[in-house]
């Protein structure tokens, strides 16, 4: 049986232990907004170092600039190559002091590289119940699918898509009369429960993987 130790390395902030986050977005940015609202009344315990989006017209860019957090803009395509982009995605992370990275509606698949910078110490939030509906349009997926439960699930990042150990799902009835619409706000009011707490969870020390699978003290 494997055992990996918890990595992260809280920074001491006077006596107060602090996790620095980096959150890497692409649009909206309402699972960031839900860390912010999480982190400021206590739920977690952490401070958003960095947000780094790959679109500079990410509107999530304005909810972290309110909140009097940095933002930078790391377009994809000034990168010559993937693992280009990996080590730029690193090195602004790293600069910062970053030690848990959040991918918080963050379009774009990362290398070893990047995975290998921050092991066991990169979450996604993503809108369904996996390993079902990988990839883009998940809630229109499970429609096509025709489930009657899907769900938002957070799991620790691997180079492959979506399919790293799950740390936490949260399922959700799909109606009849669901629209990708109605089941997206349905399938998202739990992904902004379950992203902080993983997060807490993983600050604290308390997954660890046994076997690839998340155990949860
Ligand atoms: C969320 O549904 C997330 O699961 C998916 O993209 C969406 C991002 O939403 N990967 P937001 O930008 O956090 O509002």
């Amino acid at each position: 049986m494997t055992s990996v130790p918890n990595l992260l390395k809280p920074v001491e902030k006077g006596s107060d232990p602090v996790c620095f986050l980096g959150v890497l977005i692409s649009g909206r940015g309402s699972n960031l907004q839900a860390l912010l609202d999480a982190i400021v009344d206590g739920r977690v315990r952490a401070r958003v170092a960095v947000v780094i989006s790959n679109r500079a017209d990410a509107p999530g860019l304005q909810r972290a600039a309110k909140a009097g957090i940095e933002t930078l803009v790391l377009p994809h395509r000034d990168a010559p190559s993937r693992a280009a982009y990996d080590e730029m995605l690193v090195s602004a992370l790293q600069s910062r002091g970053v030690t848990l990275v959040c991918l918080a509606g963050f379009m774009r698949l990362l290398g070893p590289r990047f995975c290998d910078a921050f092991p066991q110490a990169i979450l996604n939030v993503h809108p369904s119940l996996l390993p079902a509906f990988p990839g883009v349009d998940a809630q229109r997926q499970a429609l096509e699918a025709g489930v009657r439960v899907s769900g938002a699930t957070v799991h620790f990042v691997t180079p492959a898509l979506d399919a790293g150990p799950v740390i936490v799902q949260a399922a959700v009835p799909v109606h009849h009369d669901d629209t990708v619409a109605s089941l997206s706000t349905r399938i998202l009011s739990e992904e902004h429960r379950i992203l902080p707490q993983a997060v807490q969870w993983v600050i604290e020390g308390r997954c660890h993987l046994e076997n690839g699978r998340v155990v949860v003290r």
